[in-house]
């Protein structure tokens, strides 16, 4: 699909790092841009900046876990401009919680932004493009979508996020709906990401303690995150698969042999290896070491105190 004046771009997770980067790419295009994110105060500054692009903007705060609040969306959207060519189901969030001996709300945090935030997407806006005749998804998920190794409630989101893309995909094409689907699989890419956890709701009670493992490995995911790609890039990349009509966005290579990989030990029926080095981290045996050290220090964190703590 083409990308240009009079065309609507929604995008959630729009007031940091990636989405902002689509919106500010789709503004440059010269869409109009509806902004959503859960961030009011950030959301109404970033419509302010998109805004001064010479574009017309409208900010909707929106918990995209909340199906209610997507469909409110979708109306504003709609009830602003009339239509919606380009939807970003993009935001999205990590917790550093225990994910077996911590509590269950970080598990609905997570599954219900980065999983249940882009079923309601598709859900509401789907049909709407569909009646236009014309319209493309892009769905945020990460290479943790095709490469487990970023705890498991954001992996297994991710892997839900690829998977119900793909179905989508492949349901477009046979039924031959009007509407492009794209999955976008970054690796390290430069935002705020690791302050996920700004955004904890408070009617999930107080934020969990970080898991031991998370505290060991903050540091490392700290300073990838910040090597990481430029959100601007990758907005590109999003531009130029919607442009095309292409699905997989892979903006990282070096992630992709990983997943690869994977796959290779997977048709060959081989367990999964527990030390791949990743790119951007330290050497995998480090990685190892560093956890284990961390279990069997003095201070008396330990896989007991873990438990206990986290009941
Ligand atoms: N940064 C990376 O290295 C990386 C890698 C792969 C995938 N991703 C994915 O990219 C997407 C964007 O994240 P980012 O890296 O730009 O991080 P970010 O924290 O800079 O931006 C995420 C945005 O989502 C918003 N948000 C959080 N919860 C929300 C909710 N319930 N409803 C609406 N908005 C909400 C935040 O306020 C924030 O503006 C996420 O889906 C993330 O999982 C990021």
């Amino acid at each position: 699909m083409k990308l240009e004046a009079g065309k609507i771009a929604v995008v959630t997770g729009a007031a940091s790092g990636i989405g902002f980067a689509l919106a500010q790419r789709f503004a440059r295009d010269g869409l109009d841009v509806v902004l959503a994110d859960v961030e009011e105060e950030a959301l109404a500054g970033a419509a302010d900046r998109i805004g001064a692009l010479g574009v017309e903007t409208l900010a909707v705060p929106t918990d995209v876990s909340d199906n209610q609040a997507v469909q409110a969306l979708a109306d504003a959207a709609v009830e602003r401009f009339g239509s919606v060519h380009v939807v970003c189901n993009n935001a999205g969030v990590s917790s550093r919680a225990d994910p077996w001996f911590g509590p269950l709300s970080a598990w609905g945090w997570v599954l219900g932004v980065n999983l249940w935030g882009v079923i309601h997407g598709i859900r509401a806006f789907l049909p709407i493009l569909i009646s236009q005749g014309e319209g493309h998804i892009v769905n945020t998920a990460s290479i943790a979508g095709l490469n487990p190794g970023s705890g498991p409630m954001y992996a297994a989101s991710k892997h839900a996020v690829v998977a119900l893309s793909e179905e989508l995909f492949k349901t477009t094409k046979i039924v031959g709906l009007p509407v492009g689907v794209s999955v976008l699989c970054p690796g390290w890419v430069h935002t705020a990401i690791m302050d996920a956890d700004r955004n904890w709701p408070a009617r999930l009670g107080e934020n969990p303690p970080p898991a031991l493992a998370a505290d060991v490995m903050r540091p490392h995911y700290e300073r990838a995150i910040d090597a990481g790609t430029d959100p601007a890039a990758i907005a590109d990349l999003v531009t130029e698969a919607i442009v095309s009509d292409r699905f997989w966005i892979l903006p990282h290579p070096g992630f992709v042999e990983l997943a690869i990989r994977r796959w290779h030990r997977i048709g060959e029926g081989l367990d999964p290896d527990p030390a791949v080095d990743v790119p951007g981290f330290p050497p995998a045996s480090q990685i190892a070491s560093e956890i284990q050290a961390a279990l069997t220090a003095p201070t008396g964190v330990g896989v007991s105190t873990l438990r206990a703590r986290d009941r």
